[in-house]
């Protein structure tokens, strides 16, 4: 049985998993900074790198032990080269050359964007290409063209803020605390998605814009007496969702007709959404567990990507956003 080793630190989780190459999970470990970042509203680069320091061995000797393998059962390692924060990168990276070396392992080194797309190749339930898929997260929102399980083509993007950023930033203006995607999904459910209507920008193609309708927001909050805010707190995060999630779902339905594929799948972290959910039912949705970062899924996009045999990784470097 072929075992991989992921690890994954592009932005604020210290992730390590375990897959084997028939797709099965049998480690899943995410240390997450969110607590650490919270203070400041979004993440720091430098004290996520610091902390991805401290956590990274733990973490790898965590997903090995709950595997129930050790170093000498590895037949690779996988890790996230990019795109992401560089200093945090880095520290995986690092990690992961030093750790494949020890063994004269070979290292896979993962795009973090396919190792989201690859949450879909995992069992119980893997996904079969061709799909459109939307990948929506705190750093990304493309539209993708999926033919193959190694890789996939760009058919639109987000001209400015991420979908992920925008509820961050949304639940910054509602008070709610970073990250803010979870916390508006659920003080959304005892709102009505209708009490306020913002606006879904509609830009040319297949590409996103959500900057306006985080200033629509901004306007909307500061023309409410502050009592009104506190009381419409939950309409106004219900009619916020709304309008991403609107945007999200037309444009993906939009770009499955254009291509002509038939299914449809939705990752990354915004995909843990509720009402996202609900409304692209029909379409095959990352698990739970999977739409944050993890490092299964970078595990498993190694089993789809090219491998590079020992020793010729070591001058291998991380890239802080894509090509
Ligand atoms: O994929 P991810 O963990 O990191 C990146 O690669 O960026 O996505 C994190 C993003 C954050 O912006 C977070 O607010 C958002 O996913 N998110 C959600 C939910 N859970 C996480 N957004 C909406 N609803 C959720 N339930
Ligand atoms: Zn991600």
């Amino acid at each position: 049985m072929e075992l991989i080793l992921g690890v994954e630190t592009s932005c604020d989780e210290t992730a390590a998993g375990v897959v084997t190459g028939d797709g099965r999970i049998l480690a899943n470990v995410v240390a997450s900074q969110a607590d650490l970042h919270a203070r400041y509203g979004g993440v720091v680069p430098e004290v996520a790198s610091r902390r991805h320091l401290e956590l990274v061995t733990p973490v790898v000797t965590e997903a090995l032990e709950r595997a129930g393998a050790g170093l000498e059962d590895l037949n690779a390692v996988a890790v996230t080269r990019g795109p992401g924060l560089i200093g945090a990168l880095l520290v995986g990276l690092s990690a992961a050359k030093a750790l494949a070396w020890s063994r004269r392992l070979p290292l896979v080194p993962v795009n973090h964007l396919h190792g989201h797309v690859a949450s879909l190749y995992l069992q119980p339930d893997p996904l079969e290409p061709p799909f459109v898929c939307l990948l929506a997260s705190g750093g990304h929102t493309l539209l993708l063209e999926v033919r193959d399980r190694s890789g996939f083509d760009v058919l639109g993007s987000t001209l400015d803020d991420a979908a992920g950023e925008a509820f961050d930033k949304g639940a910054r203006l509602l008070g709610l605390g970073y990250p803010g995607g979870a916390a508006i999904d659920r003080l959304a459910r005892e709102g009505d998605p209708e009490a306020f209507s913002f606006p879904v920008a509609r830009v040319p193609g297949l590409d996103f814009s959500f900057s306006g309708l985080k200033t629509a927001l901004l306007y909307t909050v500061r023309d409410l007496e502050p009592e009104e805010v506190e009381r419409r707190r939950a309409d106004l995060a219900a009619s916020y969702q709304r309008a991403i999630v609107r945007a999200l779902s037309e444009r993906t339905l939009e770009a499955a007709e254009q291509t002509g594929l038939e299914r449809i799948a939705v990752v990354g972290g915004v995909a843990a959404n509720s009402e996202l959910r609900c409304a692209m039912g029909e379409a095959a949705l990352a698990p739970l567990e999977l739409c944050t970062d993890n490092a299964v899924m970078i595990a498993s996009a190694a089993r789809f990507s090219p491998t590079v045999p020992y020793p010729g990784y070591l001058a291998l470097d991380a890239y802080a956003t894509a090509a």
